[in-house]
C-alpha cells in the first residue's frame, strides 16, 4: 500500500526518485509524485501511474528528494491527494505510507490555529504539524511531531535550506540504502538494489536523520545503532528478463523458489520450534491463508498435530483460546492484519515463528524465530512463487515433524514444477476467458488449493470465480450450474478420487461444462469431462503444487485472453499495510 523512496547524495535526485517509484509501483499505482529540496521546495505530482506517464521529463533539481506512489486511502485518487503534500508555506514536503487513523481531530485542531488544506488526505496533516514545530530544525520538528500521530506511519519529510532528510517509522516498512557519499530509503528493497546492497531495517519507532555522509538513528530520544546488512536479491530479479509480464517471469521463477527454499532448510531455532510444539495456530491473509489451510490439512493427517488456521483480519476481532506455536505466513511481512493477530497470539504467551520471503521486514522483528524463504523479490501484485515457496517451507516443517519422511520428495519436486509450466490449456482458457462465472473445486488439501485458484482467476481476469469443497457443491452452489458456468475440479488419484468422479458426475448431470486436473494416463477421468489437464504421477504433495501452477497459468492465460492489466489488478495492492 502506497511506496516512498527517497535520496540524498551527489546526483540529480529526480531520475532516481521516477527510478525508484517505477520499481515500488507494484506497492500502489493510482498517483505518483515527487518533491526536491532547493533554496525552495519544488513538486511534481499527478494522478495515474507512473509507468505510464511522462515522468521521464520531470527534471526537478536538486540532489535531495522524496517520492510517492499511491495506493489511495483518504481521498480519491487525483492530482491533488497525490503525495508529495506540503504545509501552508511551502517549506516543507512530506510523503507517507499508512494512515493516521485521529487526522480528522488533529485537521479540525489545524484548521482552527489557521492551517489551510488542500488535500482530503490524512498525510497532509503531518506536513501542517511538522510546520507548527519547525524552528529551523527539521529532526526536532519531525520529533515533535510523531508523538501527535496515532495509526501506522513511514513518512519521509524534506524542508527548504535543510540538506538531509529526516525519516519515521511506526507499524509501516522503511528501509534505508547506504551508497558511497548517498543515501536511499525506501518502503521496501526493491529500489535500493540498483545502487547499494548495504541496507539498514529501521524500527517501529525509530526517527533517522539522513544527510549525504550518512545517517543518525534516534529510538525514545536516544541515539542508536542498526545494524547494516546486506541483500542477497539481485536487481536482475527485480526485471521482467523478457517476460511479458512479471506475473508470468515469477510462474516461471518457481521450480528454483520451491528448489531454494528447500534447499536454504531450517535453522536450529526454527527447528526446535516446530518439533517442540504441541499445537499450531497458523495466521494469514489471501493466499497466504490458503497455504496456511494446505499446511493444515498436511500436517494433521500426516504428522497428527493439531492444527487451526485463522484469517489474520478476524483474529484480531476474537481471540480463540490457543497456546503452543504460532505461525505467521506472509510474503511481504508487512500485512498489517497478521502482523496485528502475530501480536494477538504472543499476548496469549504462544511462541511465534514467521514465515515470509522478506529479510528484515516488520513480521521478522516481532516473532521468536524466522523461516525465509528464497522466492526473491515478487513483484507482480498476484501472488505466485511466494505462494510455491510458502508451501515449500510449510512442508519442510511438516518433513522436520515426520523425522526426514519427505526429504526425498522435496528434493525432486521442483522438477515436476518444471514439467507442467508447459501444458497446453488453451481449450481450457478458452471456456474461462467467455465465462461469468466459474467453480473450482476439490478436497482435502486440493480444497485450498482450488480456493487459491479461483482467488488468482478473480483477482488477475476479473471473472468471478469460487473454491469450493467438491462436497459442497451440492450444498447450495448446484442452483448457479448452467452449461456456462465451467466447473474446474482437481482430482488427483487417492482416497479422494472415487467421490471426486461421483461429484463430477453430478455436476455433469447438471451440463456445466468441467476442466479437471489429473494424473497423466487418466483415462477414465478424461472420458468424461470436457477438457483433461494432465498432471505429473507422483506424490500427493508434489501434487498440491503441479495442480496449483496449472491453476496459476489458467488464471494468467484467461486474464491475457480479455486484456486485463496483469501485473497490476484493479483495485489491489502487492502490500496491504492497513487493516
Ligand atoms: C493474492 C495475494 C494476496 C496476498 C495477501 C497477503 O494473489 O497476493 O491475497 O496473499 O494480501 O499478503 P502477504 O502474504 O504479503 O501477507
Amino acid at each position: 500500500m502506497c511506496g516512498i523512496v527517497g535520496y540524498i547524495g551527489r546526483r540529480e535526485a529526480t531520475p532516481i526518485l521516477i527510478q525508484g517509484l517505477k520499481r515500488l509501483e507494484y506497492r500502489g499505482y493510482d498517483s505518483f509524485g515527487i518533491a526536491t529540496v532547493g533554496s525552495s521546495i519544488e513538486v511534481f505530482k499527478k494522478q495515474g501511474r507512473i509507468s505510464e506517464s511522462e515522468a521521464g521529463a520531470v527534471s526537478l533539481a536538486g540532489c535531495i528528494g522524496i517520492g510517492h506512489t499511491r495506493w489511495a486511502t483518504h481521498g480519491e485518487p487525483n492530482d491533488i491527494n497525490a503525495h508529495p503534500h506540503i504545509d501552508c508555506r511551502g517549506g516543507v514536503a512530506v510523503v507517507h505510507n499508512g494512515v493516521i487513523e485521529n487526522f480528522t481531530e488533529l485537521k479540525r485542531q489545524l484548521i482552527e490555529r489557521g492551517h489551510t488544506f488542500r488535500s482530503d488526505t490524512d498525510t497532509e496533516v503531518i506536513a501542517h504539524l511538522i510546520e507548527e514545530h519547525h524552528h529551523g530544525d527539521l529532526l526536532e520538528a519531525v520529533r515533535a511531531t510523531v508523538p501527535h500521530l496515532r495509526g501506522s506511519y513511514a513518512l519521509l519529510a524534506v524542508a527548504a535550506h535543510d540538506r538531509r532528510i529526516v525519516a519515521a517509522r511506526d507499524c509501516s516498512p522503511l528501509v534505508l540504502g547506504i551508497g558511497d557519499s548517498e543515501l536511499f530509503a525506501a518502503s521496501d528493497m526493491t529500489p535500493l538494489l540498483d545502487h547499494t546492497e548495504r541496507v539498514v531495517f529501521l524500527e517501529d519507532g525509530d526517527i533517522a536523520d539522513i544527510s549525504a555522509d550518512g545517517v543518525e538513528i534516534y529510538h525514545q530520544g536516544e541515539k542508536v545503532q542498526r545494524p547494516v546488512e546486506l541483500i542477497d536479491w539481485c536487481v536482475e530479479d527485480a526485471r521482467k528478463g523478457g517476460f511479458a509480464h512479471y506475473m508470468l517471469k515469477e510462474i516461471f521463477e518457481q521450480p528454483q523458489a520451491f528448489y531454494e527454499t528447500i534447499r536454504a532448510g531450517v535453522d536450529e531455532t526454527v527447528r526446535n520450534l516446530v518439533l517442540s510444539a504441541d499445537e499450531v495456530t497458523l495466521v494469514a491473509c489471501g493466499t497466504s491463508y490458503h497455504t496456511a489451510l494446505i499446511f493444515k490439512y498436511l500436517a494433521e493427517s500426516l504428522c497428527r498435530i493439531p492444527v487451526r488456521v485463522e484469517l489474520a483480519s478476524e483474529f484480531k476481532y476474537y481471540t480463540p483460546p490457543i497456546s503452543g506455536l504460532a505461525v505467521a505466513v506472509t510474503q511481504s511481512g508487512e500485512t498489517a492484519d497478521t502482523i496485528a493477530a502475530l501480536k494477538m497470539a504472543k499476548a496469549h504467551n504462544c511462541i511465534t515463528l514467521a514465515i515470509t520471503n522478506v529479510q528484515g521486514s516488520t513480521i521478522t522483528r516481532v516473532t521468536d524465530g524466522t523461516l525465509l524463504m528464497r522466492a526473491g523479490p515478487e513483484i507482480g501484485v498476484a501472488a505466485t512463487k511466494s505462494y510455491i515457496a510458502q508451501l515449500a517451507a510449510l512442508m519442510q516443517l511438516i518433513n522436520i515433524r515426520c523425522g526426514g519422511v519427505f526429504d526425498e520428495v522435496l528434493s525432486h519436486a521442483h522438477l515436476a514444477i518444471g514439467e507442467v509450466l508447459m501444458r497446453d490449456i488453451q481449450d481450457a482458457v478458452a471456456l474461462c476467458r467467455g465465462a461469468e462465472h466459474i467453480f473450482f473445486v476439490g478436497r482435502g488439501p486440493f480444497y485450498p488449493v482450488s480456493l487459491e485458484g479461483a482467488l488468482k482467476m478473480k483477482e488477475i481476469s476479473y471473472v468471478h470465480a469460487e473454491g469450493y469443497a467438491a462436497g459442497e457443491l451440492k450444498h447450495g452452489p448446484f442452483a448457479l450450474l448452467t452449461p456456462v458456468t465451467p466447473v474446474v475440479a482437481i482430482c488427483p488419484p487417492g482416497s479422494t478420487y472415487g467421490v471426486m468422479v461421483s461429484n463430477i458426475k453430478e455436476i455433469k448431470a447438471r451440463r456445466a461444462p468441467i476442466i479437471a486436473l489429473g494424473v497423466d494416463g487418466d483415462s477414465e477421468l478424461a472420458e468424461i469431462v470436457d477438457i483433461f489437464i494432465p498432471l505429473p504421477d507422483t506424490h500427493l504433495l508434489v501434487q498440491v503444487l503441479t495442480s496449483s501452477v496449472v491453476l496459476q497459468l489458467l488464471a494468467y492465460r484467461t486474464a491475457c485472453a480479455l486484456q486485463r492489466d496483469i501485473d497490476r489488478p484493479r483495485n489491489l495492492a502487492k502490500s496491504v499495510t492497513v487493516e
